[in-house]
């Protein structure tokens, strides 16, 4: 296994995106309106991550708790959700990004499975940089799917399960194909993972933000790379076996 070098910008960087709520509060605006801000901090940080270098940014936009929320605030978003869709598609063309999703997505409301399918057949070509919507997702959730599925292919004669690692397991996950976050950053002062990523994050750095999400910007973003930038990911190893030796 070849180790990062921490001073190396992390390739991949996810993010619980919370305090949409708290931000409209404190202004006596509804939470949708929260919401909608954020929607235009989901605009400006997928361009920072681009201009940052990242190559995967994965936002964490809708968990399989948050049906549980009132039904008008749900409804609202995924209405949000659809607009931001439809409106973001020639940008995602413009600007070279590849949309994928995970999650649950075929549980999604027609009009926002039909514009996500469109987004991302338009943008399956491009290679640079990669977008991920985590929509209706839950990582036991996950893992269920991927027993279930793993199960399947079993019973099918396509895999052997007693050479099951995690090599071979993990192809069933919602992320198959990709790479695992370096850094999982949390805003709203929330320090907690919420059902997110919770075996792709094994070895993540994690960085928690006070800033409510519709406040957080390029600088934040670039804030929370430089202190990704100062740890060290020792993998289970020594500090020395990380350290380059310096050479006189
Ligand atoms: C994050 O903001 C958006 C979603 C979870 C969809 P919240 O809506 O959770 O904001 P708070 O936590 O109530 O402030
Ligand atoms: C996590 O935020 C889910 C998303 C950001 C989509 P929540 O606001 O739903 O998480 P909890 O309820 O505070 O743990
Ligand atoms: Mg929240």
């Amino acid at each position: 296994m070849s180790l990062p070098s921490p001073e190396n910008t992390p390739s991949h960087v996810a993010i619980i995106m919370d305090g949409n709520g708290r931000w409209a509060r404190q202004r006596g605006l509804p939470r949708i309106e929260g919401h909608r801000r954020g929607v235009e901090t989901v605009r400006a940080v997928t361009d920072a991550g681009r201009e940052l270098g990242l190559r995967t940014l994965t936002l964490y936009a809708f968990s399989v708790e948050n049906w549980k929320r009132p039904q008008d605030e749900v409804g609202a978003l995924m209405g949000l959700l659809e607009y931001y869709l439809q409106k973001e598609l020639g940008t995602f063309i413009k600007n070279r990004i590849r949309l994928r999703t995970i999650g649950r997505t075929d549980q999604l409301p027609a009009g926002v499975q039909k514009h996500l399918n469109h987004t991302i057949a338009e943008t399956a070509h491009f290679t640079d940089y990669t977008l991920v919507l985590a929509l209706n997702y839950g990582a036991r959730t996950e893992v269920a799917d991927a027993a279930r599925a793993y199960a399947a292919a079993v019973a099918a004669g396509q895999v052997e399960p007693n050479a099951t690692s995690w090599e071979t397991f993990s192809r069933y996950l919602y992320t198959a194909g990709l790479p695992d976050p370096d850094l999982i950053i949390r805003t709203s002062g929330e320090t907690r993972i919420s059902n997110f990523l919770l075996l792709q994050g094994a070895y993540a750095e994690f960085v928690f933000t006070p800033v409510l999400w519709p406040d957080f910007g390029k600088a934040d973003l670039a804030a929370a790379i430089a202190e990704y930038a100062r740890r060290e990911r020792r993998y289970g190893l020594t500090s020395e076996q990380v350290k380059p030796k310096v050479t006189a």
